[in-house]
């Protein structure tokens, strides 16, 4: 075996993952606001910005060969049912508006959910204390013709609600957009992973925890259930998340399916590698290849990273496609 692994040339030949900056989405958090860029604690190098500052950051972003951004909005004002996710006027509304008209070449993607809008920080309607599954899609229709009309050119419902890409598909089909993508958040786990941030978007529920939509990650077939009723209801991409603890439901979904497989490399996963890394206790960049890379080779087709940046800004400054060692 160690014949093919003698020296980096014969190594390349036979290299079967390589990743490229085409492989990337990056998340990016908006504010209202003029001028705002201000950094995420919990997450090193990111940044809440207000439209403007976005754009031109956005406009980096496709420099660089990124070919989509998905956005996060913080809103002016939370409410019990998060209205201000389908306020035409909203913060990602705004924000779509300005990037379709400012920055051309890139992918539009709009998280569709409602924690970071209600004053409960729950990803739906609540019943008592329960999140009620046909209420929250009345709103998830809302939500998604706001998102579509603003100029969303993939909408990603990440609220692990029964029904979701259904009643999404219908309302954008019959609403004049039949072209909207839907990226679905099929297989989303009740991740510790979430930490920060839910930190960056203050959507920390305020009491219980999403144990009740989300998935168990003891589970595997599970997600095999949630992503054939995804793609069943019309979801075009389907997402793994977190990725790195669920390497095996990436590998799993993309034999059984065949279909686009994105992956959200989330906040902890990230946060992790920047702590270790300037506690000099790793290789902050090494070891941002080698996880980007494992994502990949699991089989993701897409990867969601708040390395995006980070990678495609090495990759541009090395002669060939990034490698690890
Ligand atoms: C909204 C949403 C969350 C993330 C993406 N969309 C938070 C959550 O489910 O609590 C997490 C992303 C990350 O950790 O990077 N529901």
């Amino acid at each position: 075996m160690r014949r093919l692994r003698q020296n980096p040339e014969i190594r390349a030949l036979v290299r079967e993952t390589t990743l490229t900056v085409d492989d990337f989405i990056a998340p990016v958090f908006v504010v209202p606001g003029k001028g705002v860029k201000q950094p995420i604690s919990s997450l090193t190098g990111q940044f809440q910005m207000s439209v403007d500052v976005l754009a031109e950051e956005v406009f980096l972003l496709s420099q660089m060969g990124i070919k989509g951004v998905l956005l996060f909005g913080i809103p002016k004002a939370k409410d019990a049912v998060g209205s201000a996710s389908y306020d035409d006027e909203g913060v990602i509304q705004t924000a779509l508006r300005a990037l379709k008209r400012d920055v051309k070449g890139m992918l539009l993607i709009a998280d569709l959910c409602f924690c970071e809008y209600t004053d409960h920080g729950h990803c739906g309607v609540l019943v008592g204390d329960e999140v009620e599954n046909d209420l929250t899609l009345g709103e998830t229709a809302k939500q998604a013709i706001s998102l579509a009309r603003a100029g969303a050119d993939i909408i990603a419902p990440s609220g692990m609600m029964d029904g979701m890409v259904k009643t999404i598909r219908q309302r954008l089909d019959d609403g004049g957009f039949p072209n909207t993508i839907i990226m679905s958040y099929a297989a989303k786990y009740a991740s510790a992973f979430y930490g920060p941030f839910r930190e960056a978007v203050n959507s920390a529920p305020s009491f219980g925890d999403r144990k009740a939509y989300q998935m168990d990650p003891a589970n595997s077939d599970e997600a095999m259930r949630e992503i054939a009723l995804d793609l069943d209801e019309g979801a075009d991409i389907i997402m793994v998340k977190p990725a790195l603890p669920c390497l095996d439901i990436i590998s799993r979904a993309k034999e059984r399916f065949g279909v686009p497989i994105a992956a959200y490399n989330v906040s902890g996963e990230y946060a992790m590698v920047k702590a270790a890394a300037e506690r000099g206790l790793v290789d902050g960049e090494k070891v941002m290849l080698e996880m980007l890379q494992a994502i990949k080779r699991a089989g993701a087709d897409i990867i969601i990273s708040y390395f995006a940046k980070d990678f495609a800004t090495l990759q541009n400054t090395l002669p060939k496609t990034a490698t690890i060692n």
